[in-house]
Order: structure tokens, then C-alpha cells, then sequence
């Protein structure tokens, strides 16, 4: 993915932002450039799509900005934090607090409930979901019938 097939860099309140974003898996002949200086801001409050074929990097993109995986070079925000250069243990509770992750393959733990499910970074961080906003978050995303 390059800068060019990423939306361009917007102003205003930004929920996450990637500058000049870098990332290489592997080295000599495997060598693979899967994000290649990009940059591309997120708006609060608003619904950003990234659509590209199969291999463009989409999936990169979208751990490298959330954490989940290093970059090579660049720079990635959520809000005003700095995810380039955060220990570990830092980025662990930045991604419990403040990102909610849907993944191409579900990764929900088996062996608790949906509810469980969702309440488990909660619990990891030993806090106590307000009842009233669990039920509101859960009837928002239609998983109701779940429980
Ligand atoms: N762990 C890895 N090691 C080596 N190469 C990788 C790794 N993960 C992804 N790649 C390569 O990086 C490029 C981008 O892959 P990525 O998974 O981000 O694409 P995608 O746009 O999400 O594709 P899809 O639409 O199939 O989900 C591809 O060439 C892929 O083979
Ligand atoms: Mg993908």
C-alpha cells in the first residue's frame, strides 16, 4: 500500500493518524514492503473504509495503527499518543483502554460466553462494566441474542 491508494491526510480531530508509515516483512529474496509511506488520518466520529485488493496491505495498516504489530519507519497515533517507540506493557493497556478490535478471524476465547467475550479486557484490567452502558453497547451492535 502506498500513499496513493490511502486517503489523503485530513485536518481536524484526528482518532488515529498514520505519517510516512514504513513496513517491511522478511529480508532478501522474502523480502516484502506491505505498507510503503503511508499516511492517512482517521476522523473522529466517522466511519473510514480501506478497500484495496488481496495483498495491498490492508491488514497491516490496520495492526501497525492499532498496535498490534511494529513498524519499520513512520510515525502512528491514537488521539494524541505515539504508538512508535511504546514499551510493551504500555501499548498492552493502550490497546485495552482505548481500541475495540474486530478481526478477520474472530479470535473470541471458546470457552467463556459472548458475554465474557466481551467484558475481557475489562476483567484483565480488573474493572467492573457499568451495566446500563454493557447493555447499551451490546443492543448498539445487535448482539443481544447472543447473551
Ligand atoms: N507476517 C508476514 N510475513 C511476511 N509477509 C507478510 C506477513 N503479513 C503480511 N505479509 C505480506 O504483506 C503484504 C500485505 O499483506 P496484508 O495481509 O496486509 O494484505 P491485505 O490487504 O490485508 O490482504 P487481504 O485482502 O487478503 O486480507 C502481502 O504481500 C503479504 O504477503
Ligand atoms: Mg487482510
Amino acid at each position: 500500500m502506498t500513499t496513493s491508494t490511502a486517503t489523503a491526510v485530513r485536518t481536524g480531530r484526528a482518532a488515529a493518524r498514520a505519517t510516512g508509515l514504513n513496513k517491511v516483512y522478511g529480508e532478501g529474496e522474502t523480502r516484502v514492503v506491505a505498507l510503503d509511506n503511508v499516511s492517512v488520518t482517521f476522523p473522529q466520529g466517522e466511519f473510514t473504509a480501506i478497500m484495496g485488493p488481496s495483498g495491498s496491505g490492508k491488514s497491516t495498516l490496520m495492526h501497525c495503527m492499532a498496535g498490534l504489530d511494529t513498524v519499520s519507519s513512520g510515525s502512528s497515533t491514537i488521539g494524541d499518543t505515539e504508538l512508535v517507540g511504546l514499551k510493551d506493557k504500555q501499548l498492552t493497556q493502550l490497546r485495552r483502554d482505548q481500541i475495540g478490535f474486530v478481526f478477520q478471524a474472530f479470535n473470541l476465547l471458546p470457552t467463556l460466553t459472548a458475554l465474557e467475550n466481551i467484558t475481557l479486557p475489562m476483567d484483565i484490567a480488573g474493572r467492573k462494566a457499568d451495566k446500563q452502558w454493557l447493555d447499551r453497547v451490546v443492543e448498539t451492535v445487535g448482539l443481544s441474542g447472543r447473551l
